[in-house]
């Protein structure tokens, strides 16, 4: 895992993240850690005091693992400005990243105050999972600025980036997003605006298979995970990993590649039963697994 990466190029540059969830804050986790001055920005105080946890336990373990010093973890921590204001915390951005909850009606909303409020030439990013890029990047008058930037989770580890085209997006914007993720360290790779991209349609298809497996009886959920950790190598089985994104945020995906791809991703019944009684993986203490 690098730590540090082009400082000299970022130092000056700002990149905005709008969310302080699991993603948002993790996205400005590694901008932070690339040298960027980060803001962060969610709708209330709670939310920002959660998401800069995150962010200390996360560069506790880089810290505990040799990879940091101290001094440098206060440096990122203070290199992360946080705000409730979103017209203050974009304004001067050059980057902006938007992570909020996977609501079409949220983004536009968003996005049509970034129209407002951002300078001309602040490159548009959005970390949605699934949701149309093309339709997001309709709120704005430029839409050649706005691109998708699909981070992983959990961010400061996985090493990828997938930027999604939108059908109005410039290629000097796909230029810009590329050397964007290689400058936070990461790999990427460029899709098409199409429903789930590359990643969220394959992630859940296989997702989807395991819990129709579990319905059937074919095997018990540790054993269809360790199917793929042992027989595959994936690092996390897809139980597990749904536990880990959150069954609730894989239903939705479902729903949606449903409607705009066809009943093949259809959820699985038992997936609707479990998200019904909330039991939304991890972040709920309980998935497929008791955390
Ligand atoms: N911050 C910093 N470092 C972290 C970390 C965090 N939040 N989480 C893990 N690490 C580090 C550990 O310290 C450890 O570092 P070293 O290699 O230096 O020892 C390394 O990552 C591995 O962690 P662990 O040893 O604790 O555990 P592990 O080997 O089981 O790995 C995992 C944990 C990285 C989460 C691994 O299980 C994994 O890669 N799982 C799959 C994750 C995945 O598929 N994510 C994508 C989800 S889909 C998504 O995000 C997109 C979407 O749209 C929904």
């Amino acid at each position: 895992m690098l730590v540090l990466h082009a400082m000299s190029e970022t130092k000056n540059q700002q990149v905005t993240v709008l969310g302080a969830g699991t993603m948002g804050h993790g996205i400005a986790q590694v901008c932070a850690q690339a040298g960027y001055r980060v803001v962060m920005r969610d709708i209330n105080d709670a939310a920002i005091a959660r998401g800069m946890e995150g962010v200390g336990t996360s560069l506790d373990r880089i810290v505990q693992k040799g990879k940091m010093d101290a001094a440098t973890r206060a440096a990122v921590l203070s290199s992360i400005r946080t705000t409730t204001d979103l017209v203050d915390a974009v304004k001067d951005a050059d980057v902006v990243i938007e992570a909020i909850p996977e609501r079409m009606e949220l983004k536009l909303e968003t996005f049509r105050v970034l129209d407002a409020s951002t300078k001309a030439d602040a490159l548009l990013g959005t970390n949605t999972s699934s949701l149309s890029i093309s339709d997001i990047g309709s709120a704005v008058r430029d839409p050649s600025r706005v691109i998708g930037l699909h981070f992983f989770n959990p961010v400061p580890v996985m090493e990828l980036v997938e930027i999604v085209r939108g059908e109005k997006t410039s290629n000097a914007t796909v230029e810009r997003s590329r050397g964007f993720a290689t400058s936070l360290g990461k790999k990427s790779i460029l899709v098409r605006d199409v429903p789930g991209f590359a990643t969220s349609r394959l992630g859940v298809a296989l997702g989807a298979e395991a819990i129709r497996m579990l319905e059937d009886g074919v095997a018990s959920a540790p054993d269809i995970d360790l199917a793929m950790e042992l027989g595959y190598r994936h690092p996390m089985g897809p139980l597990k990993l749904t536990d880990f994104v959150g069954l609730d945020v894989r239903l939705a995906i479902l729903e949606h590649l449903t409607r705009e791809i066809g009943p093949q991703f259809t959820p699985p019944e038992l997936l609707r039963k479990m998200v019904a009684e909330g039991k939304l993986g991890r972040k709920s203490g309980e998935g497929f697994y008791k955390y």
